[in-house]
């Protein structure tokens, strides 16, 4: 903390950059000025620079993009903390030269996007937003034996591409479905780990490709995972297959899939992350082969709550000269 002139305490400002619990803005309120956003207006890069001057910290989240040239702008800021696990909305690179330190919230929404990604995988293996759609049209005259057949999941292969603590949580509740669970991660995990992921074992992409009966995106975005799905790979899957995207969007390349569904190349695809989200592709909206959601993987309330304590957290440990337990540049430490 600094003095005024008159010696009173000053306490550290920061920006809270979207919505969020108004328990958690009072509570940061305990040790910062805090200049919060409780309207959710949606800050151009411009306004986020002007918000963002002679303030120590920013609580921010993934859909702030906070580039080198915004962390350039901001001489001040010491702490980036993101209510998110994925920053990929961050340039850490840029943070870390200008000696500020990011975080973010692992752990925390581990079993809740787990959750999600089932939610998805059995909404898509049995087609129910689609048979729900029909049924609301008033279109259901009769029972048919084949009626929205759709593909088991029971007794059949999961692929987890990205085998991280929400991979391994999603591998996890597939014993109960008596599966077989194939992975591929940049390295293998250790045998332990392995053997609670339902025994997965570690594969190439394109033999994960090509034999799994349900594809599960859960790694991180980076330049290296752009597009790590495309018209190629998806050309290697099962066409009873089902590809489903808990991730990030920008790891899938969305033109090709809506190419590949509507070519039957893949059975169906369930979708929670989007290039350019919210503005996702429209090409989505006219194919009834996709389970479609909002970006909503991680939020029950009480995991949407945790997360949120999780990020002020890390902001009042950066700020007040502890290490944040989610420090992720810890070069920046000092
Ligand atoms: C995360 O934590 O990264 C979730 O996708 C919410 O953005």
């Amino acid at each position: 903390m600094t003095s005024d002139s008159r010696g009173a305490q000053l306490k550290p400002k920061i920006l809270v950059t979207r919505a969020v619990f108004q328990e958690v803005i009072d509570y940061l309120s305990e040790y910062f000025d805090v200049d919060s956003n409780q309207s959710d207006e949606v800050f151009s890069d411009a306004e986020l620079i002007r918000r963002l001057q002679g303030k120590a910290g920013v609580y921010a989240n993934p859909t702030n993009l906070m580039s080198a040239e915004v962390i350039r702008s901001a001489p001040e800021l010491r702490a980036i903390c993101n209510m998110a696990v994925g920053y990929n909305n961050i340039d850490v690179a840029a943070a870390t030269a200008a000696g500020i330190m990011v975080t973010n919230t692992p752990d925390v929404l581990n079993e809740t996007t787990a959750d999600f990604g089932w939610t998805l995988l059995m909404a898509t293996a049995r087609r129910v937003t689609e048979s729900e759609h029909y049924l609301r049209a008033g279109l259901w005259k009769k029972w048919n034996y084949d009626s929205f057949m759709g593909v088991d999941v029971h007794g059949s292969t999961l692929g987890v591409i990205g085998m991280g603590r929400i991979g391994r949580a999603v591998a996890r509740r597939s014993m109960g479905f008596n599966m077989k669970v194939i992975y591929n991660n940049r390295s293998r995990l250790a045998p332990e780990l392995e053997a609670e992921a339902n025994n997965a074992r570690h594969v190439s992409r394109e033999e994960l490709l090509r034999s799994a009966d349900h594809v599960v995106l859960v790694l991180p975005y980076s330049k290296e995972s752009h597009h790590l799905i495309g018209a190629a790979e998806l050309a290697l899957m099962k066409p009873t297959a089902t590809l489903i995207n808990i991730a990030r969007g920008g790891i899938v390349d969305d033109a090709a899939l809506i190419d590949a569904l509507s070519a039957g190349k893949i059975a169906a695809a369930g979708l929670d992350v989007f290039e350019n989200e919210p503005a996702f592709n429209l090409g989505f909206l006219k194919l009834s082969n996709v389970v479609l959601t909002p970006h909503i993987g991680s939020a029950s309330g009480s995991t949407r709550r945790a997360m949120a304590d999780c990020a002020a957290d890390n902001l009042i440990a950066a700020l007040s000269g502890h290490r944040p337990p989610n420090l992720l540049n810890p070069e920046s430490f000092k």
